[in-house]
């Protein structure tokens, strides 16, 4: 596929943004965001250069897992508005030119959802084998306890009809069970009905829990996922799944579909994620470096999404003891900090003591890195957490719009936090009349990316500079080449890079100004301030550098 088709595979080089509406905007005052604020916010949104929103979870819940354990598939939760609201909200999205995804948590249900309700009732029941039942359940694997500060077994009895329910999460989200050919046909009516309302696709919650922990087992787990993706490609072609698979890489490329790419369209890059931060943490790139090299290349048509801070703990799961406990040291050395004995429960500018020149170069470098980004909410004006709520909650903090807070009219629902990240000191008001604000930043990579697809889904090398704490690498595609290079500690560095093919060529600052020279031996002196990055765009020696800076398509 050439450059040249970039609107038909949008999501390759999108800038996704994650946003709970409940704690984005609220329109009516009762202190709950809803669908009403956040169609005010869309231009916010569109300036900042978001092409594609994925909204978390927005319909009616229990609300014990933030929305995660569902009792309707097929409306909004009132709190947040009404169906009518969704879809004015939706035709605002698209007439700024904005993509829209949500959530599809099918793995399970609420244990209120009335289709469990009447499945538990008897074991007589018509939906009964809507969900996974046992008489002598398997005993457990503590590995596979996904929340060990809640739940000790992934089974419940229920007394009622005798028997134990699958729970893969808390013990009130029994799994569904994708076995039954009914369920799956429900599947697809759900995103059928979304689609029809406009979405794009869906953000897939805990795919391999989805297609694994079902009765009977599938023949062919793996053929659901391809059922899906066809259902939706037949409904509306060019939309997308993206999944929540947090799997080693070599068992991941199956996930997209082998050679196919007929799966999922996207997967998050969890591996990618950890070593960025082991990398941060030591100021040493080798650890990213080594993740870059080692990730499978995604089948034609599928992409990598990036990210470096999500709307969960920050999972160091796949790293070792001793990687974990540096990366504690370094960004959350207190207990309250960390959770499940694996993660952190902070964003990312509290992490980095709040040091502007670090936060800004690590979304330099999440967006420059070959895969699509994916931003949660409040991450582009450095938003912090509060550490006195339960858990994940600690990131879910109501968006900061101004030095009041600006979320609500009312009592807000959730708490925002104190001190230097509070509202008064954190907040898009002020950003935007500050030109080195973090805000400011954001826009600028954003322009910088959408301009250079090369980045998102060029063929990246990884360059070897030299220099430990210094990762460098270049996205070329047809026969355009982005040089990019980010220095993870705090001195400053002059790295010297081969530019294989570029002897001569003038390499323009697409971040600042300057332009460099490649010189006849392919080598080019690339000086780095602490924590600097540069972002450069490779143009002949006959074609003036100013030329060079945006590659017109
Ligand atoms: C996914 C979500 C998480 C949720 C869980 C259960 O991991 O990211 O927030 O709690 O699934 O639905």
């Amino acid at each position: 596929m050439r450059l040249t088709y970039t609107s038909d595979v949008w999501y390759k080089n999108a800038v996704v943004y994650c946003l709970d509406v409940e704690t984005f905007k609220d329109g009516d005052g009762d202190g709950v965001g809803d669908f009403r604020g956040l169609t005010q916010q869309i231009d916010y949104l569109s300036r900042l250069g978001v092409t594609c929103l994925w909204l978390m979870p927005f319909f009616p819940t229990p609300n014990r897992d933030d929305g995660y354990d569902i009792t309707d598939f097929y409306t909004v939760d009132p709190r947040l508005g009404t169906l009518g609201d969704f879809v004015e909200f939706m035709r605002t999205a698209h007439d700024r030119g904005m993509r829209v995804i949500a959530d599809l948590v099918v793995n399970h249900t609420s244990d209120q959802h009335p289709w469990f309700v009447e499945a538990r009732s008897s074991r007589d029941s018509p939906l009964r084998d809507w969900y996974v039942w046992s008489d002598t359940p398997e005993p457990d694997d503590p590995s596979q306890i996904v929340f060990p500060d809640k739940e000790d077994s992934v089974w419940e009895y229920d007394e009622g009809s005798g028997q134990y329910y699958l729970h893969s999460f808390y013990r009130h989200q029994p799994d569904l069970n994708v076995g039954n050919p009914e369920v799956r046909d429900e599947i697809a009516r759900i995103l059928g009905f979304w689609m029809e309302l406009g979405l794009s696709g869906f953000r897939v919650d805990a795919v391999p829990f989805l297609i694994e922990n079902v009765e009977p087992r599938l023949a062919e787990p793996h053929e659901f996922l391809a059922d899906l993706r066809a259902f939706l490609t037949r409904r509306k072609g060019g939309s997308v799944l993206l999944g929540e698979v947090n799997v080693p890489y070599e068992d991941l490329l199956p996930y997209f579909g082998e050679g196919l790419g007929d799966q999922l369209t996207m997967c998050f890059d969890f591996i990618g994620m950890q070593n960025a931060w082991l990398a941060m943490a030591r100021a040493d790139a080798t650890p990213l470096a080594r993740a870059l090299r080692e990730r499978p290349k995604p089948p034609q048509d599928c992409q990598w999404a990036m990210f470096l801070r999500n709307h969960d703990e920050l999972t160091l799961d796949k790293l070792t003891e001793e990687e974990q406990q540096e990366i504690f040291e370094a960004f959350g050395p207190r207990e309250d900090m960390q959770i499940y004995g694996r993660g952190l429960r902070r964003r990312l500018p509290t992490m980095l003591g709040g040091d502007l020149r670090r936060i800004k170069m690590a979304y330099s470098l999440l967006f420059s890195l070959p895969g699509t980004p994916v931003i949660f909410y409040g991450e582009e004006i450095g938003m912090g957490e509060n550490l006195d709520a339960e858990g994940r909650m600690a990131v879910r903090i109501p968006m900061q719009w101004s030095e009041t807070g600006g979320f609500t009219q009312g009592e807000p629902v959730r708490e925002v936090p104190e001190g230097s990240f509070a509202p008064d000191r954190v907040n898009v008001a002020d950003q935007k009349r500050d030109p080195d604000s973090l805000l400011r930043w954001f826009q600028l990579l954003i322009e910088r990316y959408r301009e250079s697809p090369e980045l998102a889904w060029g063929d990246c090398t990884v360059l070897d500079s030299g220099h430990r704490s210094v990762l460098a690498h270049r996205c070329d595609a047809d026969g355009a080449t982005v040089v990019v290079v980010h220095n993870l500690c705090d001195t400053a560095v002059d790295v010297s890079l081969a530019l294989e093919g570029l002897a001569g060529c003038h390499l323009t600052d697409l971040l600042v100004d300057g332009t460099l020279r490649v010189s006849g031996d392919d080598t080019v002196e690339v000086p780095l301030g602490p924590h600097g990055s540069r972002w450069f765009r490779a143009s002949a020696p006959d074609v003036p550098p100013e030329d060079a800076s945006v590659k017109s398509r």
